[in-house]
């Protein structure tokens, strides 16, 4: 692996400990203005410092995120269906290379939609942004399984993951499930999980640490944190999970003193 790429992945992967807190402020570019992230940057100028990266599209970082702000992003790169279209999960290459190079992005997502229609659309175009990925030493996240149809179990996230990095991605983000660790053991790159709808403090905290346990490298989560009671306290506590192994029931606590 390449200077430039190593150099980057160490922005995502954090040296000290190899993990990494994502903040998933993205959902915009499908849901338009979701539910805590009407003003993006309101929403998360207090939870910026908490999280390692920032993932987002380019449209909420040129307009709302501050040039200096000094945090690594993970852009967006996919889209061009909405949950509101009749081909939600048709997703294709929203961002074009140079513009990801302009941003100063130190990673691209790309959601793949593998067991759809669309399967190969999105695949192919996961590969082309590996061929970029390499070119240009920017790392590759493969976003997989976003849709409620699809199933969420252990065999089709294995599958799903298993395909992402076979097509070159770097890392890939996808969900908790029973047998966790099978979807981790099948992956030749690191995992990090989305936390999906809003459920409460407690179970979004215990899924963390049992992800982290079944090893994954970290979360890449949005909804339940910014939709949290406390989206500053519950980022803490989560990172606790990721940064410093604490338990569900010690993150917990740490959510309740800092909220
Ligand atoms: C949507 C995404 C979101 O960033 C992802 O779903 C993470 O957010 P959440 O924790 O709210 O599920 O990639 O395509």
């Amino acid at each position: 692996m390449d200077w430039g790429m190593k150099n980057r992945l160490s922005r995502i992967l954090q040296p000290k400990t190899g993990r990494t807190v994502m903040l998933a402020i993205d959902h915009g570019y499908f849901m338009g203005p979701t539910t805590g992230l009407e003003k993006p940057w309101e929403a998360i100028k207090d939870l910026a410092q908490y999280a390692d990266v920032l993932m987002l599209t380019r449209g909420v970082l040129r307009n709302c995120v501050p040039q200096d702000l000094d945090k690594p992003i993970v852009l967006r790169v996919s889209g061009g269906t909405s949950i509101i279209g009749k081909e939600m999960l048709h997703e294709g290459m929203t961002v074009d290379i140079d513009d990801v190079i302009r941003l100063n992005a130190s990673g691209m997502a790309y959601s793949i939609m593998v067991g759809t229609d669309y399967e190969r659309d999105t695949i192919l175009d996961l590969s082309r942004y590996a061929d970029l990925a390499e070119q240009y030493n920017i790392p590759l996240l493969a976003v997989t399984a976003v849709g409620k149809e699809l199933g969420k179990d252990a065999r089709y996230l294995g599958l799903a993951c298993r395909i992402a990095a076979e097509h070159g991605a770097h890392l890939v983000k996808t969900y908790y499930c029973d047998d966790f660790e099978k979807v981790v053991e099948g992956c030749p790159v690191p995992i990090v999980i989305a936390g999906g709808k809003k459920i409460p403090e407690k179970d979004a905290l215990q899924m963390a640490y049992d992800a982290i346990q079944k090893g994954a490298v970290g979360v890449d989560m949005g909804r339940n944190i910014f939709q949290s009671e406390n989206p500053v306290a519950m980022i803490q506590a989560v990172r606790a999970v990721v940064h410093d192994n604490a338990t569900p029931e010690e993150a917990f606590k740490i959510f309740e003193e800092k909220k």
